[in-house]
């Protein structure tokens, strides 16, 4: 199987979820990505029975009003029964390192209000110890330099994402070399940066399931 069809089988298995679990009427978070594409694309045969989405980015915006899914502002939602959004790394605890796609923040303010959050992802992402994959971390821009010198001390090499800025105007710092043993330890000390708007770590609020596509099929996690 490649890799998109990984993916398209963790979205199918998602949306099934949802259709199981989110009861009728309700609004459903939706996070950002390749991944997240999928699941849009297999939530949209379900959007009549749902109020509408909340969306993790503008990209996602747009690709839900593409299929003619409402969505709605975070401000007027007081309750996400469930949030799928996918993953750059997970670990068997289900911590997770996100924000490959830049959408870090408003992922985690979605996942913040949400019941249940499904993490969809194909079994490459599955590791043992977080870090791999570079940490990226939403900077305030006139505080590049000092957030950059903060997380060299943290044992990082922070590297600013060219040409990238976020859907709330900021830069990202992309953190390479952390091997990350303590990952809600780390994720606190990163936010408590002056000029971090938040990190990519979801220890904190890790995923509640975590939806894996393998060869041999979708494997439950949690
Ligand atoms: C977006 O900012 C990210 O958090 C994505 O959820 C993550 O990068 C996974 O993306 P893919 O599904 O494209 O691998």
């Amino acid at each position: 199987m490649t890799q998109d069809e990984l993916k398209q089988a963790v979205a199918q298995a998602a949306a099934d979820y949802v259709a199981k679990h989110a009861p009728a009427g309700s609004i459903i978070g939706v996070g950002t990505g390749s991944t997240a594409n999928f699941f849009i694309d297999a939530l949209a045969p379900l959007k009549d029975r749902y109020k509408g989405a909340v969306a993790s980015s503008e990209a996602t915006r747009l690709r839900l009003e593409g299929h003619g899914i409402p969505v709605l502002d975070l401000n007027d939602v007081d309750d996400i029964p469930v949030y799928v959004d996918g993953a750059d790394e997970i670990d068997a605890g289900l911590n997770m390192i996100k924000g490959g796609g830049g959408a870090l923040t408003r992922e985690k303010i979605v996942a913040a209000v949400a019941k249940t959050f499904v993490c969809i992802a194909d079994g490459s992402k599955l590791v043992e110890t977080m870090g791999k994959f570079p940490l990226p971390v939403e900077v305030i821009p006139m505080a590049r330099a000092h957030v950059a010198r903060e997380l060299v001390k943290l044992g990082g090499r922070p590297q600013e994402r060219a040409g990238f800025v976020t859907d709330n105007g900021n830069l990202i710092l992309d953190v390479h070399g952390l091997a990350i043993t303590d990952p809600k330890g780390l994720e606190a000390q990163i936010n408590q940066i002056t000029g971090v708007v938040t990190n990519g770590l979801f220890a904190l609020r890790p995923a509640n399931i975590c939806l894996l596509g393998t060869p041999e099929g979708v494997r439950t996690l949690g």
